[in-house]
C-alpha cells in the first residue's frame, strides 16, 4: 500500500479524540498473553456471567420470525417501550408515556452521545464530572465542537458532583450514579437538589443510570425521574442482565428530549434489531410486580458482592485505603503512585487494572478494578501483588 492519501487523513475532530481507554489496555494485555502470561483481567466492565437462558431462548424464537427480521423504528418497538414504561412504574413508581417519553437505544452509550448531537451547538458548554464515563467529555463534547467543563468529583465528598462548582451557563450536564469508575452511589434528596439546580439554570440534565440494578445490601438506586420529568435518563440491559453484546438500552424522559434523540437516531441507526428488542421484553418482565429483581439478578449480585468483599479486604490488607462500594462492580482506590506506573507494574504481574486518568485527569493516582473474575482468581491476583511487593503496608 502506498503512503496515506491526503484525502484519507482523519478529520481534525477525530484526531483530537484520544484512543478509547480500553483499546490501549487490550493491546498491552494481548502482548503479554502472546508471551504466554496468564492474565487476570480486572479491566473492562463486561460481566463474565452468562445471559439468562430464558432471555437467550426468547431471542432465538424471535429471530426465526420473518416479521422480526425487518427494520424496527428509530424510537423502538411499541411493545418494548410499553415494557419499559411498566418497569419504570414497578421499579421506581414513576408513570411514563411509552408513546412520547421512551426511546429504545443501541445500548446506552449511543444515546449518551446522540443526545448531545441533538441538543448541543458549537461553543456551548457540556458539564462532565471528572472522573467520569469517557463519552461525556470525549465524543459528546468534541463532535459537537462544544466546550467541556470538567468538574472534579472528590473523595471527601463521597465522589458526588457539587453543582455549586458547575458553570451556570451550560447547555447540558451528565451525571451518573451508581458511578463508573468510583462505585459511588447517591440518594433521592441529592438527585432532587441536582434536578432543581438544572431547572433553575436551564441546563439539560442527562442522567446515566446504566448501573441502577447493580446495588448491594439494602441500597436501591433511585431514578432521576423520581425527582421530576424535565430531564432524560439512560438505562441499559448490559450490566443488569449480562447483555453487553446485545446492545440494548432505553432513554426515558421529557417528550422534547426524547423527540430530539429519536430524530437523530432516525438518520443514523434506524433502531435496534426487533428480535433483540423482543428479548428485552422478556428480560424486563422477569421483575416482580412490586419491582423485586428476578433470582438471576439477585444471584449475580451475590456473586459480585462476595468478590467485592474478597478484593476490598485483600487490598486493605496490602495497605490500600479502599471503600466498600454500595453499587456497580467497580473497586476504586488511590494506588499511592502515578496510575500508569501502578498499571504497568500490575501488567508485569499478569493483572489488568484500569488507570484512573482514563476517566479524567483529576483521577491521577487512582485505579479501577472490576470484579469480573471468580473469587479464586481474585485471591490469586492478591497473592501475586503480595509476592510482587505491591502495597502500601
Ligand atoms: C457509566 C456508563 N454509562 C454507560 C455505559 C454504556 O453501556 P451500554 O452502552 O452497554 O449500555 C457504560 C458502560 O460501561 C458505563 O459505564
Amino acid at each position: 500500500m502506498s503512503d496515506i492519501l491526503t484525502n484519507f487523513e482523519q478529520s481534525e475532530r477525530l484526531k483530537k479524540l484520544p484512543p478509547y481507554l480500553f483499546v490501549r489496555l487490550e493491546e498491552l494485555a494481548a502482548t503479554k498473553r502472546k508471551e504466554g502470561m496468564d492474565m487476570i483481567d480486572f479491566g473492562i466492565g463486561d460481566p463474565d456471567l452468562p445471559t439468562p437462558d430464558k432471555i437467550v431462548k426468547s431471542l432465538q424464537i424471535a429471530a426465526e420470525d420473518n416479521e422480526n427480521q425487518k427494520y424496527s423504528s428509530s424510537q423502538g418497538e411499541k411493545d418494548l417501550r410499553e415494557a419499559v414504561a411498566r418497569w419504570y412504574k414497578k421499579r421506581f413508581g414513576v408513570d411514563v408515556d411509552p408513546k412520547t417519553q421512551v426511546c429504545i437505544t443501541l445500548g446506552s452509550k449511543e444515546a449518551i452521545f446522540n443526545i448531545s448531537q441533538a441538543f448541543v451547538n458549537p461553543e456551548e458548554i457540556i458539564i462532565a464530572p471528572s472522573p467520569g464515563y469517557p463519552v461525556y467529555s470525549g465524543a459528546s463534547a468534541l463532535f459537537n465542537e462544544a466546550r467541556c467543563a470538567s468538574v472534579p468529583l472528590r473523595e471527601d465528598n463521597g465522589w458526588l458532583l457539587d453543582v455549586e462548582e458547575c458553570p451556570r451557563d451550560a447547555k447540558m450536564l451528565y451525571l451518573n450514579y451508581p458511578n463508573n469508575p468510583t462505585g459511588a452511589t447517591c440518594d433521592l434528596p441529592y438527585l432532587r437538589k441536582v434536578y432543581e439546580w438544572c431547572r433553575s439554570t436551564n441546563t439539560i440534565l442527562c442522567y446515566d443510570n446504566a448501573y441502577s440494578e447493580m446495588c448491594y445490601d439494602d441500597y436501591r438506586a433511585p431514578s432521576i425521574l423520581q425527582a421530576g420529568p424535565d430531564c432524560i435518563e439512560f438505562g441499559s440491559f448490559s450490566k443488569t442482565f449480562n447483555m453487553t453484546g446485545f446492545r440494548l438500552g432505553y432513554a426515558v424522559g421529557h417528550p422534547d428530549l426524547v423527540a430530539g434523540l429519536k430524530k437523530c437516531k432516525g438518520q443514523i441507526d434506524s433502531g435496534a434489531p426487533i428480535f433483540i428488542q423482543k428479548a428485552g421484553i422478556t428480560a424486563l418482565d422477569m421483575y416482580g410486580e412490586d419491582g423485586t429483581p428476578p433470582g438471576m439478578i439477585r444471584s449475580n449480585m451475590a456473586a459480585y458482592a462476595e468478590r467485592r468483599e474478597v478484593l476490598v479486604n485483600g487490598l486493605r490488607e496490602l495497605g490500600f485505603d479502599v471503600a466498600m462500594p454500595k453499587g456497580t462492580f467497580y473497586v476504586w482506590f488511590n494506588c499511592g503512585m502515578p496510575s500508569d506506573e501502578f498499571t504497568e507494574k500490575m501488567i508485569d504481574l499478569g493483572i489488568i487494572v484500569t488507570p484512573g486518568p482514563g476517566f479524567g485527569l483529576s483521577a491521577e493516582g487512582y485505579v479501577r478494578m472490576t470484579v469480573t473474575e471468580p473469587v479464586e482468581r481474585i485471591k490469586d491476583a492478591l497473592l501475586r501483588m503480595k509476592r510482587g511487593g505491591i502495597g502500601r503496608a
